[in-house]
């Protein structure tokens, strides 16, 4: 790998922050695509792509998940990102992680979270804004979706244009020092 790519990167992620009010204009059809391919590439564990996702985008669709949670805002396109739980790699020899008892340890979670990394930086170099969103009710969006037995929402990616208002929180300049984060050993 070459370092220019290694820096061009890390020039895209730092690009990024969350946004949290939208312009009307919608996301091209070519945008989402390419977002969504970006997710299907990821990795999960065992390859056993667990992901399912939702694209939010119609008037009816939209008013649903706005009703379940306020984190939606004004995107004119949310991604549920769910999972089918019981298709996800999990360990069952791993029953204990640091004095907390596990049945078993399902990589569900982290696999969509990878999904959801590669199209929120897939969703940035279109030039797009987005929002990674946990801060909903569970049971709010299950009662709002008619979701499949098992898929389990694990979270959302609001996308959209930002809105010319638009800024990043103060939170965005606000990173630990690598020596607060990384042990080299
Ligand atoms: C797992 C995860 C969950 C998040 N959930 C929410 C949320 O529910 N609502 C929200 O406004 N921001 C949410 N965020 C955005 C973070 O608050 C934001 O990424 C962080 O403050 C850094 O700011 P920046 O993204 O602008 O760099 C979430 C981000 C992540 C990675």
């Amino acid at each position: 790998m070459d370092k220019e790519t290694i820096v061009d990167f890390v020039e895209l992620a730092r690009s990024r922050w969350s946004v949290r009010d939208y312009d009307e204009r919608p996301v091209e059809q070519e945008k989402i695509d390419r977002i969504l391919e970006a997710g299907r590439v990821a990795p999960t564990g065992a390859n056993r792509q667990p992901q399912r996702i939702y694209v939010l985008q119609s008037d009816e669709a939209l008013a649903a998940v706005r009703a379940a949670t306020r984190m939606a805002f004004n995107a004119p396109l949310v991604l549920m990102l769910c999972a089918q739980v019981d298709e996800a790699w999990h360990n069952k020899a791993e029953t204990v992680m640091r004095g907390i008892t596990c049945d078993t340890y399902n990589v569900a979670e982290m696999d969509v979270s990878i999904v959801c990394d590669h199209m929120q930086l897939a969703a940035t170099e279109l030039g797009l804004g987005t929002l990674w969103v946990r801060g909903y009710n569970t049971q709010a969006l299950l009662d709002a979706f008619d979701l499949p037995e098992g898929v389990v929402p694990m979270c959302l990616l609001d996308v959209g244009y930002p809105s010319k208002n638009a800024k990043p929180s103060r939170l965005h300049a606000d990173r630990k020092p690598l020596e607060q984060t990384v042990v080299v050993l």
